[in-house]
Formats: structure tokens, C-alpha cells, sequence
């Protein structure tokens, strides 16, 4: 690297007015950047607030659409289906995520009905929302079976591809499960239908205010780290997203985000594919409620979210991407 020397060279030279400091802007955020998690909940003109989560909530089929439509509005490329399970539809094996009348498969085909392809829908591939137990497949004395809980997600994917998900996105972390998602996509005949693996998923502390959020808070039973990563490693992300690509995703997330810039970079550099992060539940709640008390004021959110994008993200998923308005400004 070629620099000069003070006193000929003042960096603060250029950092003096804001015309300039815009001028050398490195990075920046558009509506483009974002992606929109929703979370749905049965029932007839509701909005309901999510404690741990002040200023996101869950909506009714009714109140979806003006939502997606101000989503659209503001340009957001993409959505993510989230749904509220009633208990009374949770069983050990998670069967309401392969009932074509579960609530993320009529939000996807009344938005697909009402914006065809004016927004992006993207779906988790998991069990999590459906199971009483509150792990992402099939339980064995403890232990989440991978090629059997397979099995379920591989079907999970079709239906939610006939329905219209444009974006199938695997949360489980079973071995293995794009290559055999995209086979069976492939086979019945949605080879447009995409694949975000969640590729680097990390057992985090850092998901508490979801699991609220989907209704699977109380039930958890241990934890899931015999399937999410190690928050100590970062050599084995990349053995993760190398597996990923190969075995057919279109693109990758890293999650949680801002504890993982790190990951993030190291996958955009090694790869050069489409890297997605997510700035999940819990770094929502420790940012608003703190700009919510006065501790930090609300520029901690701008500053968080370019810290992805100078990480190399490609796009974010964030909880606040309904309010850009506010803070991109
Ligand atoms: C489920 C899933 C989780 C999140 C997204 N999909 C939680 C988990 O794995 O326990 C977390 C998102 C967030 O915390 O915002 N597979």
C-alpha cells in the first residue's frame, strides 16, 4: 500500500465537511440490502406486539398484504414467512409443517396471488415452529436424526415450492439436505425455485426472542447443539459452506450477524458467492431496548447494519427493514 506522510497528508482533511465525507463513502445501504422477516399468527385482524421485540409483531392473514405492499413500496427485494404455531398443532414430529393448510402456505399463496413476482418470498426449511419439543427434526433419545428428519424437510420444501416460495431456506443444519432438496426441486419440476442454505448457523444464545416469537420458547428441550455450530469455530464455517455450494445453493446465510463479521468476510473472500447474514432476534432486542431506555441513541442501528455490509453481506435480514425510512436517512 502506497501512503503519504503528515504533515503532507491529513486524513482529516477529508473528513472536515459532509459533502466530503459523503464523497468518500466506502459503503452504504439501500432498500435493495434487506431482507423482511414476517411473522404470522391464526386468527382475524390481529397485529399483536412481541414483548422481547418492541416494534415487531405478529400478523393475521387480513393484515399481511397492506404490510408486503409497503414492503413493495419501499423496494425490499424479499420477505421470510415466520409462523406463530398454536400449541395445539405441535407434535413430536412436527407433522403441521407438511399440512398444505398450515399458515405460512396460505401467506404465501395470498401474497403470491395479490404481488405474483413484484417481491421475493422466502421460507424457512425447518421443524422447529411444529414440533412440541421445539428442536428442527426428529428426536431419538435426545438426539436429532439427520437423515430421517431429511426426509420431512425434503417434502416441507415441495409443498412450499408448489405454493409459490420462490426462496427455500434450510435452518436445520442436517447433513447434507441441499444436495438432496435440490434433487427432489429438480425432480418435481422447480428447478427455478431457489436454495439460501443456512449454511454457518451457530447454536446461539443470541435466538431467545424468536423462539418467543414462533411460540417455541417454553418447549426447547436442552439445546441444539448437536446440530448448530460451535460458536468457538470459524475453519468449520467454511467446510459448511463449501458443502453447501457443491451440493446446489444458489446463496448462503451467516447467523447470528454481528457477533460473526468475522465469518462473513471469510466466506465472501473464499467463496466470492452470495453471502446473506442475519442480525437475528437478540440483537434486535439488546439495540432497540436500549435506544428504547436512552442508553445509545437510535444511529446504533445504521452503524450495525453497514458493519455487514463493509463485512461483505450481500443483503441483510433484519428486523428493523420495515422502517428504513427512519434509518437510512
Ligand atoms: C429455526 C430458526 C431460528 C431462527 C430462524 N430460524 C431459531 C433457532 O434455530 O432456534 C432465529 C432467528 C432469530 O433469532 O431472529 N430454525
Amino acid at each position: 500500500m502506497i501512503t503519504g506522510k503528515f504533515p503532507n497528508l491529513r486524513l482529516r482533511r477529508s473528513r472536515k465537511n459532509d459533502w466530503s465525507r459523503r464523497l468518500i463513502e466506502e459503503n452504504n445501504l439501500s432498500s435493495s440490502d434487506f431482507i423482511l422477516p414476517i411473522f404470522l399468527i391464526e386468527g382475524r385482524n390481529k397485529k399483536q406486539p412481541i414483548k422481547s421485540m418492541p416494534g415487531v409483531f405478529r400478523y393475521t392473514l387480513d393484515k399481511l398484504t397492506p404490510f408486503v405492499e409497503k414492503a413493495i413500496k419501499n423496494k425490499i427485494p424479499m420477505i421470510a414467512l415466520f409462523p406463530y404455531t398454536e400449541k395445539r398443532k405441535k407434535n413430536i414430529l412436527g407433522t403441521e409443517a407438511l399440512n398444505e393448510d398450515n399458515l405460512v402456505c396460505k401467506a404465501i399463496q395470498v401474497v403470491k396471488k395479490k404481488y405474483k413476482n413484484e417481491i421475493g418470498i422466502m421460507c424457512d426449511v425447518a421443524l422447529d415452529p411444529y414440533t412440541s419439543h421445539g428442536h428442527d427434526g426428529l428426536l431419538k433419545s435426545g438426539y436429532v436424526l439427520n437423515d430421517e428428519t431429511i426426509d420431512v424437510l425434503v417434502d416441507q420444501s415441495i409443498l412450499q415450492a408448489q405454493m409459490g416460495c420462490d426462496v427455500l431456506a434450510p435452518s436445520d443444519m442436517m447433513d447434507g439436505r441441499i444436495g438432496l432438496i435440490r434433487k427432489a426441486l429438480d425432480k418435481n419440476g422447480f428447478d427455478m425455485t431457489q436454495i439460501l442454505s443456512y449454511a454457518v448457523k451457530y447454536a446461539s444464545s443470541y435466538y431467545g426472542p424468536f423462539r418467543d416469537a414462533v411460540g417455541s420458547k417454553g418447549l426447547l428441550k436442552g439445546d441444539k447443539k448437536n446440530y448448530q455450530m460451535d460458536f468457538k469455530n470459524s475453519n468449520e464455517a467454511l467446510r459448511e459452506v463449501a458443502l453447501d455450494i457443491k451440493e446446489g445453493a444458489d446463496m448462503v446465510m451467516v447467523k447470528p450477524g454481528l457477533p460473526y463479521l468475522d465469518i462473513i468476510k471469510l466466506v465472501k473472500e473464499n467463496f466470492k458467492v452470495p453471502v446473506m447474514a442475519y442480525q437475528v432476534s437478540g440483537e434486535y432486542s439488546l439495540l432497540i431496548n436500549a435506544i428504547n431506555k436512552g442508553f445509545v441513541d437510535r444511529n446504533v442501528i445504521l452503524e450495525s447494519l453497514i458493519g455487514f455490509k463493509r463485512a461483505g453481506a450481500n443483503a441483510i435480514v433484519s428486523y428493523y427493514a420495515d422502517r428504513l425510512d427512519k434509518i437510512l436517512k
